[in-house]
């Protein structure tokens, strides 16, 4: 399998510097890539995801590597980590990190319906047992001023008002079923008053929806209130942000908390191995 490659992790591995018998938590699993190179080590790893298909991808990838005496799979939301972390680990962490977003095969998978080109789906839940909400039901269903608000608010889309116009012509002739059909709509929008991209024209709405649907903003800002409950005071955190929204919101929480962060990026060389980093935002801290 093409596994999902972790982005700046020379850096994050420097920064954590883990030991055996030292204990991690990964809130964002994904392909296991990050928690692998922590296992090495000889430290302890809780890995957490949201998506039972990555949780399964991960645990079969780090069992295969014989990794698996030192790691913990969990499934779940990091919106609970502070229940999730009392009920199954109940012990200070030496260091969490949450590299935000989705994996490269949740992005380009079909059937998942974050892709542009997915031709089956428009769901964009990283749980569908335990969500109800689709990108879907959300493009189809809601009203102008709902759609206005997640694309301008989530995404700043500049043309959130023209691009809602086209939607809601289009579902009016019939349902917009998948991600595919989506994006040439405002593809076809694009061609239509000769506009030009240096991103594909639907990226910010496809992100919007996500945002959307999986409450991300909510989310991290649960997350990171409760690391000063299950870090050691001492501990380290990383989180990785992918777009200004998210790194907007860790910015602001180390900033009212006067924590004192280092900011990371990927280099050339990473972003021209692995493109997908390209928009990484590494922020780095001590809980002391
Ligand atoms: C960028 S990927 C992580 C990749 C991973 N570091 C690796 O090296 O393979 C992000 C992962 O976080 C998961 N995720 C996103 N939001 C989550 C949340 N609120 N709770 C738990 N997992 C979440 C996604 O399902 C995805 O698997």
């Amino acid at each position: 399998m093409n596994y999902h490659q972790p982005v700046l992790a020379p850096e994050i591995i420097n920064f954590f510097d883990p030991k055996p018998g030292q204990v991690y938590f990964d809130v964002t699993l994904g392909n296991g890539g990050h928690s692998l190179e922590i296992l090495k080590k000889g430290a302890i790893v809780w890995g957490l995801d949201a998506d039972p298909l990555n949780l399964k991808i991960a645990a079969d990838r780090i069992n295969d590597l014989g990794l698996s005496q030192n790691f913990h799979p969990l499934l779940g939301n990091f919106n609970r980590i502070f229940t999730i972390w009392k009920k199954e680990i109940n012990q200070p962490l030496d260091g969490i990190l949450a590299d935000l977003g989705l994996s490269l095969n949740q992005q380009s998978g079909q059937s998942r319906g974050f892709s542009f080109k997915d031709t089956s789906s428009l769901d964009m839940r990283l749980n569908p047992k335990t969500q109800a909400l689709t990108a879907e039901e959300i493009i189809n269903t809601w009203d102008k001023d709902q759609l206005y608000q997640i694309f301008t608010k989530y995404t700043q889309e500049k043309l959130a008002k023209p691009l809602i116009f086209e939607i809601i012509k289009a579902r009016q002739k019939k349902p917009i079923k998948n991600g595919a059909e989506l994006s040439q709509i405002i593809s076809s929008y694009y061609q239509k008053k000769h506009y030009s991209s240096y991103h594909q024209p639907a990226t910010k709405i496809f992100l919007a929806l996500r945002i959307a649907v999986n409450h991300e903003f909510e989310n991290i800002n649960r997350l990171l209130t409760a690391l000063p409950k299950i870090v050691k005071s001492d501990g380290k955190v990383a989180i990785i942000s992918f777009h200004s929204g998210e790194d907007r919101l860790v910015k602001q929480y180390l900033q009212k908390n006067n924590y004192l962060s280092k900011k990371f990026l990927p280099t050339h060389s990473e972003v021209k191995k692995n493109p997908l980093s390209r928009s990484a935002i590494l922020r780095l801290y001590n809980l002391n």
